[in-house]
Order: structure tokens, then C-alpha cells, then sequence
């Protein structure tokens, strides 16, 4: 795509795939301070691209700091004009030199994009959380479909591993 250099996705899950909490926008683990720092990372200087209620839920001031721009795929008015898009490839419009993009949730996006994505950076938290609804899980497997386990991280003490997945 014009204007698009390498799609990256971006997301954290329990080892089931348990993505976020059903009965609020908090993750469902408690905050994992070098998982914030990864993410911090992979996404310094690249675009970032949302579903709705992922922007909702991601506190405002972070989206345009690290020399990052941002994207939310939706219909609603809450979204600033210059900032929504109505799906990806109106992103053709709005970028003029190639960026890199990062997918950052939720799950329609990450499964859509699964394909055309470069690399996949996936946060596994150790964490016992479990819900029997299929809404708050995602089938993992789906976005490594086209990718080998490039590196795999598990810092001593963190609670977390980081596997990266490269197409
Ligand atoms: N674990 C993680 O790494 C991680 C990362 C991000 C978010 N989260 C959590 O996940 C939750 C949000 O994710 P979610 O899956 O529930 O929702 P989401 O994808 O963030 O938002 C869904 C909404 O976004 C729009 N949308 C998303 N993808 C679209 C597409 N491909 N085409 C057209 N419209 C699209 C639609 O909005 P309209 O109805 O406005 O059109 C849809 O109703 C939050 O609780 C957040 O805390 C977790």
C-alpha cells in the first residue's frame, strides 16, 4: 500500500489468548510495567491503528507522543475528523511517506491484518485469567499463520515472554 513501509502487529494476551476484560476497558491482568516499555518501543515513530473501543480504552495522551500519529477505525463522532478512518486502506489517503504501521487491537483488526503483516510482537502474560466467553479471546495460532518465531524473551522476574514473529 502506498505510503506503508511494514505492518507490525502489537498485542499482549494470557497464554489461552485472553485479550481484555468483559466488564471494563482495564487489561485483564494487573499493569505490567516492562510489557508497557516493549510496546513503547516497537511503536516509537510508527502509526498506530485502532478498532474503536481499543481507542476508548487507551489513555489519550500517549497517542501522540514518541513521534507516533494514530488512526481509529470507526463511524462514531467521538473520533477527531482528522484521525478516523473508515477502514484501512483509507489510510492510502492520509499518509504521504512511508510509515511503519502498528496494529494495536482489538480483535477484528489484528485477524484482519493477520496476513499482510510483516511481524507480529505478542506479549504473553502470565496470568491465571480465565472466561468462558469466546468474545475476550483471540485465536492466537491465526496471526502466526505465515510467520517463524524470530526471538523469544522471557525476562527473569517480569511475569511476562515476548515472542516475535516474522513473516
Ligand atoms: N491485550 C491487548 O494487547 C489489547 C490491545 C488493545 C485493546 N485491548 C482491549 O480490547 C478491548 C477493545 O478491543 P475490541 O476487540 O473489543 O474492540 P475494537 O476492535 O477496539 O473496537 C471495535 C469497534 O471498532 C470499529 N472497528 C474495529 N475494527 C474494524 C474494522 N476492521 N472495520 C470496521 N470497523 C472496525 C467498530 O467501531 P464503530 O462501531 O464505531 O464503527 C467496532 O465496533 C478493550 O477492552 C481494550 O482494553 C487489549
Amino acid at each position: 500500500m502506498f505510503g506503508i513501509h511494514k505492518v507490525q502487529l502489537v498485542l499482549a494476551t494470557t497464554p489461552y489468548g485472553h485479550y481484555k476484560n468483559l466488564s471494563s476497558t482495564e487489561m485483564p491482568w494487573p499493569v505490567n510495567l516492562h510489557d508497557l516499555s516493549h510496546f513503547a518501543s516497537v511503536t516509537t515513530n510508527s502509526v498506530l491503528v485502532m478498532g474503536f473501543r481499543t481507542y476508548l480504552a487507551t489513555p489519550k495522551p500517549i497517542l501522540n507522543t514518541l513521534n507516533r500519529q494514530y488512526f481509529v477505525i470507526s463511524n462514531s463522532d467521538l473520533v477527531p475528523r482528522f484521525n478516523q478512518i473508515k477502514n484501512i486502506n483509507q489510510l492510502n489517503e492520509k499518509l504521504f511517506f512511508p510509515k511503519t504501521l502498528s496494529i494495536i487491537g482489538g480483535k477484528k483488526l489484528w485477524l484482519e491484518t493477520a496476513d499482510l503483516a510483516d511481524v507480529v510482537y505478542h506479549t504473553i502474560i502470565n496470568n491465571p485469567y480465565v472466561d468462558e466467553c469466546n468474545e475476550s479471546v483471540i485465536p492466537i495460532d491465526k496471526l502466526f499463520k505465515n510467520k517463524k518465531l524470530m526471538f523469544s524473551t522471557k525476562p527473569y522476574g517480569k511475569n511476562c515472554e515476548i515472542n516475535t514473529w516474522v513473516r
